[in-house]
């Protein structure tokens, strides 16, 4: 499988519960590896632009709320099949319906403060990793 790269985002209610460290083991022990990482408080208009594509959906300005609701933790991953590995480990959107033993699951409370962002595709993935991240900022091999 291709070696690839996802951008993750840690966000506030996770942040503030103190399990940056346990959602970093997760990704550790399944072979991702953190390339790029920092900690940053949102603006208003960096998360309406980072989740511009839900920008028609009711949930729109209710989740910009949330995400600059405290801090979040956002990373670049890097391992093989990457994008799918790291879907799998946050799990569901709505943690009720996560898989046991997924961060979603172990971690979240809502379908609304789901504890972490994942990419969903290889473009998406590039789009959202230069969001964040210069690539001179990106440590990856
Ligand atoms: P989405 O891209 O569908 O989910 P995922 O994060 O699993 O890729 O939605 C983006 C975020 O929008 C989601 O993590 C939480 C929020 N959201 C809601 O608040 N309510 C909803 O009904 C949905 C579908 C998403």
């Amino acid at each position: 499988m291709a070696i690839e790269r996802t951008l993750s985002i840690v966000k506030p209610d996770a942040v503030g519960k103190n399990v940056i460290g346990k959602i970093y083991d997760r990704f550790e022990s399944a072979g991702l590896k953190v390339v790029a990482a920092k900690m940053k408080h949102l603006s208003r208009a960096e998360a309406e632009g980072f989740y511009a594509v839900h920008k028609a959906r009711p949930f729109f300005n209710d989740l910009v709320s949330f995400m600059i609701s405290g801090p979040v933790m956002i990373q670049t991953l890097e391992g093989e099949g990457a994008i799918l590995k790291n879907r799998e480990l946050m799990g569901a959107t709505d943690p009720k319906q996560a898989d046991k033993g997924t961060i979603r699951a172990d971690f979240a409370d809502s379908i609304d403060a789901n504890a972490v962002h994942g990419s969903d595709s290889a473009e998406n993935a590039a789009i959202e990793i230069a969001y964040f991240f210069a690539s001179s900022e990106v440590y990856g091999r």
